[in-house]
Order: structure tokens, then C-alpha cells, then sequence
């Protein structure tokens, strides 16, 4: 083993991800959009990093995940990739990469995985056709994670971003989903905006760990949307949301002091200037 790789963490794989649910572990995830942040959560220790297609919402002004393409996800992921180094790296395949058939889902996670360095995919969804894609994404290598629940892709059909599973019959259709999801070779699955008692049922019946968002405590592990939860995005005020730092504020108040420096002749200094 060379110097340098006796110093890099070990990297947290898709089996780790198992071990953990196994052994009650919760693993912690965030999303990420770029190298800067990816550095800061390698510093702090997240086990898996998602660059998801709320890429779509938080960083390119979209208000739905729809617009987002497979070349802006690569571009986000790939600057990641350069920064992170030992969490999981989870790359979200976009709205209709995978949707229309099994030969376009592996062409499109192909270039992920190959452009970017990537360690595994996620799709949504859980019905006949998003298990054949999950079947052939997995039997050509590739690790997916599942997503249930609220899935934004299919906002328009849901009518909006609300609570799901709630009548008896969703519940059960979700359960069978995320079994099937399961059997089809997903190493893991998030859950997202369903009741405690639904996620808590779910994470009993399979085997694999799932990763709530806005479905309480009993879920595997849990993830957040990173600018959100770091307080960036002060329109967004879910239940399930709490902010870890105001980062908005901090970031304001920055802006509008170097402002009124450059303003008022105190910025540049003259320590903050060079000589001939
Ligand atoms: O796109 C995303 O960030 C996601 C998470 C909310 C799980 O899918």
C-alpha cells in the first residue's frame, strides 16, 4: 500500500451500507452539489452523499426536479467526486433516463457511473417497469438505491409535494414496493414523506437499509437536503426540516459588510494590497 493511500479513509461501500443496518448503525447521508461542500462533508464524517436532482430546486432555480438532465447531474457530480473522499457517492438518474426502457436506463447509468466515479445510482419509483430497471441496472454492476414515498419526479401525477401512504391501500402498495425493490437487488432505499408507522413497518420487513426524509426516527438512517438544512433556504419550512446552521444569515450579513467596505474605502487595505 502506497504513503498516501494509508492516509485516505477507507471508503464506505454499498455492503457497509448492510452491515450497518445490521449491526443498528444510523447512517447519515446529505445531499451535495459541488467540490467545496463535497470537502466539508468528507471532513465531517457523512457515510453516503447523494447528488440528488433537487439540484434542480436548490442550485439551478427550477421549481421542479423535472427540468434537470443527465449532463447537469454529471457536471455537479463529477465536481463532488473531486472533493469526497471515503462516503458513498449516490448520483440520482434524472426525470426520463430511465424511465422509457432498460437500454437507455443502463446507457444513461453507464455514463454516470464512468463520468463521474460514482459508486452507485437512484431511481424512483417502485412499480413493474422501475424493477425491470432495477434488475438490469444491477445485473450490469451497478448499485441503485430505490426511493418510495414522495417521489418528485412524479409530482404532477401526485398533485403536489404531500404526505403519502396515508389510506390503508397506499400503505400496502408501498410496503409490497419496497419488498420488491428489495428482491430486485436495491442495496438500500430512501423513504420520504410517508408516516412514522409506515417507514417503522417498511424498515422492519426488508433487509436493506432505508434512508428517510421526512419519515421519522425509524428509518435506517436519514438524509437532508444540504443547502436546507444548513439554512440557506429560508422559503423552505417543512415539519420534518431543522436547520443545523444559519448559513443564509451568516452569509447576508458577509455580503453587505464587504459591500459598505468597498463602499466606504476600507476594503482594500493596504496589508491587503501588494507593493511594486
Ligand atoms: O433529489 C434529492 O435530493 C433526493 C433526496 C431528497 C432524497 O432525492
Amino acid at each position: 500500500m502506497a504513503d498516501s493511500d494509508a492516509q485516505k479513509p477507507k471508503p464506505v461501500t454499498t455492503g457497509d451500507f448492510t452491515a450497518m443496518k445490521e449491526r443498528g448503525e444510523k447512517i447519515a447521508m446529505l445531499t451535495c452539489y459541488d467540490y467545496l461542500f463535497a470537502r466539508i462533508l468528507t471532513e465531517a464524517g457523512v457515510d453516503a452523499v447523494l447528488v440528488g436532482d433537487s439540484l434542480g430546486h436548490v442550485v439551478l432555480g427550477y421549481d421542479s426536479t423535472l427540468p434537470v438532465t443527465l449532463d447537469d447531474i454529471i457536471h455537479h457530480a463529477a465536481a463532488v467526486r473531486r472533493g469526497l473522499h471515503g462516503p458513498l457517492l449516490v448520483v440520482d438518474m434524472p426525470f426520463m433516463t430511465y424511465q422509457v426502457s432498460n437500454e437507455d436506463a443502463l446507457r444513461n447509468a453507464g455514463r454516470v457511473m464512468k463520468e463521474t466515479g460514482a459508486e452507485a445510482v437512484k431511481v424512483e419509483g417502485g412499480d413493474d417497469a422501475t424493477l425491470d430497471r432495477v434488475r438490469a441496472l444491477v445485473g450490469a454492476g451497478i448499485p441503485v438505491m430505490g426511493h418510495l414515498g414522495l417521489t418528485p419526479q412524479s409530482v404532477h401525477q401526485l398533485g403536489g409535494y404531500s404526505l403519502q401512504g396515508r389510506d390503508p391501500d397506499e400503505a400496502d402498495r408501498l410496503l409490497r414496493e419496497a419488498c420488491a425493490l428489495e428482491d430486485a437487488g436495491c442495496f438500500s432505499m430512501v423513504l420520504e414523506m410517508i408516516p412514522v408507522p409506515l417507514a417503522g413497518e417498511v424498515t422492519r420487513a426488508v433487509g436493506i437499509p432505508t434512508v428517510g426524509i421526512g419519515a421519522g426516527p425509524e428509518c435506517d438512517g436519514q438524509v437532508l437536503v444540504l443547502p436546507d438544512m444548513l439554512g440557506l433556504n429560508p422559503a423552505f419550512n417543512p415539519r420534518f426540516l431543522r436547520r443545523f446552521a444559519r448559513l443564509g444569515d451568516a452569509a447576508r450579513s458577509g455580503v453587505k459588510e464587504y459591500v459598505e467596505a468597498v463602499r466606504n474605502g476600507d476594503y482594500p487595505s493596504e496589508d491587503e494590497s501588494y507593493e511594486a
